[in-house]
């Protein structure tokens, strides 16, 4: 087993942070306003990009949606399902051990995890699930990368009784076996994509054949803070108790706000829930983490808005992992949550705005971030998340002891069993694996 390299990894991390603001200095623009009641746009990014026959489909969403955000009936269902199915709220956790190695800010965890199905993902799946119902579907699309939103849809249509049908690159169906195995024991139909890069993009193109052919009776519940209109604006507005939770939480632990909110980003669902709430504080800087991969050549990482292009792709205008025809290019991350091409539009608006900031960590920091934190203060993240942690103990040197920094768990790290036991005990692991064949 490797050691954990808290140590080496400060002083050999790169200082430059590709498109970070390292301080973002928000205008006077109300942002929150601005997202929550837009009509597709987050200036220039967005749109309904998608063929006619699927116009029905986002319309009859976007009308329902619209209903419900502000139906008090319809609110009230949702707090109780995130109180009674999911757990909320989740902890917020001082990583106390952590920070007095690193020597600077002071870290706290926001759990994600701990929610029913192990990820922030069950927020957006129980919000969709809700205006299904309301919209009289009897069957739910769904993809998915690491898993993770297909185990929360499979298992919120399981309680809601709507028929489920779960779209997987079969790369990220092998390696995410256990996963899989969750979503058919709750009675998901999973079915692994072979086209393409054989990862989320493709799951995705397929989940949307799966809505035209069967419009009527099906809704999409796409899977994160992306795609065409509303679903960007739709998961952000599921999302964002787990920012809400946060101000209230470190207000009570600390007197008041963090200085830095650092998310994890793959399409950016856990990302805009933990940002939305703080959007309009101006002292809070905020940070998006992408996945570095390998290294920086194309295909080899999945940093979006620090290596892409704009473009259109999957019913929207975003930055894209592109090559120089402007085809979409392979990604790569070990973590295949981040392992998508594309970024939520309303991140990309952000980004030019300045609101938010951009950086990544490597699949090794990632990993060694795991580490690290499982050996400092007991808790298993999932490689996702890792890459927040990841940026933040590479930056928290930098401040002194009175900056406060959240980090946000996004997810639980047992689903990632076999990619992480590889690594650090690949030998032990193959052992183990040897002798369940033989018996
Ligand atoms: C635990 C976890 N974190 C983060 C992500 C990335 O997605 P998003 O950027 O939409 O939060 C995923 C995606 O599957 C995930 O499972």
């Amino acid at each position: 087993m490797t050691e954990p390299v808290l140590m080496k990894f400060k002083s050999k991390m790169e200082k430059v942070a590709i498109k970070s603001t390292i301080k973002s200095t928000a205008s006077s623009t109300n942002y929150k306003n601005e997202i929550y009641d837009s009509d597709g746009y987050y200036g220039e990014y967005g749109g309904v990009f998608i063929p006619e026959v699927l116009r029905n489909n986002m319309d009859e969403l976007t009308h329902t949606f619209n209903a419900c955000k502000s139906d008090p009936a319809f609110l009230a269902e949702l707090d109780l399902a995130f109180k009674e199915f999911s757990g909320r709220p989740t902890a917020l956790t001082p990583l106390s051990k952590l920070s007095d190695e690193l020597g600077g800010a002071q870290l706290y965890l926001k759990r994600e995890g701990l929610n029913h199905t192990g990820a922030h993902k069950i927020n957006h799946c129980i919000g969709q699930v809700l205006l299904a119902k309301r919209m009289g579907k009897t069957r739910i699309i769904a993809e998915t990368g690491a898993g993770q939103h297909g185990y929360a849809t499979a298992s919120v249509c399981a309680r809601y009784g709507l028929e489920c049908i779960i779209y997987m690159g079969k790369i990220d169906y092998e390696r995410q076996r256990p996963n899989v195995y969750w979503m058919e024991l709750l009675g998901a139909k999973v079915i692994p994509v072979t086209e393409g890069s054989q990862t989320l993009n493709d799951a995705v193109i397929a989940a949307f054949k799966d809505l035209i052919a069967h419009p009527k009776e099906s809704h999409y519940l796409l899977g994160s803070a992306v795609g065409p209109h509303p679903f960007p604006l739709i998961n952000t507005f599921f999302q964002k108790v787990v920012g809400e939770e946060i101000k209230s939480q470190i207000t009570e632990q600390i007197g008041g706000l963090p200085d830095q909110c650092i998310a994890c980003v793959g399409g950016g669902s856990n990302a805009m829930g933990m940002f939305y709430e703080f959007l309009d504080d101006e002292s809070v800087t905020l940070t998006g983490v992408e996945a570095g991969g390998k290294s920086s050549k194309g295909g080899e990482h999945a940093a979006k808005v620090s290596f892409g292009k704009k473009g259109i792709f999957e019913g929207y205008y975003s930055y894209f992992l592109q090559d120089n025809d402007g085809n979409i290019n392979d990604t790569h991350s070990v973590s295949a949550g981040l392992d998508y091409c594309g970024v939520s539009p309303i991140l990309a608006h952000l980004y030019d705005k300045d609101r938010v900031g951009f950086s990544y960590a490597t699949d090794d920091q990632a990993l060694n971030a795991v580490q690290v934190l499982a050996q400092k203060e007991g808790i298993i993240l999932a490689l996702e998340s890792a890459h927040a942690l990841a940026h933040a103990m590479k930056i928290a040197p930098e401040y002194s002891k009175d900056h406060c920094i959240v980090v946000n768990g996004s997810g639980r790290g047992e689903k990632d069993l076999f990619i992480t036991m590889r690594h650090f005990q690949k030998d032990k692991m193959m052992a183990f694996l040897k002798s369940q064949l033989e018996s």
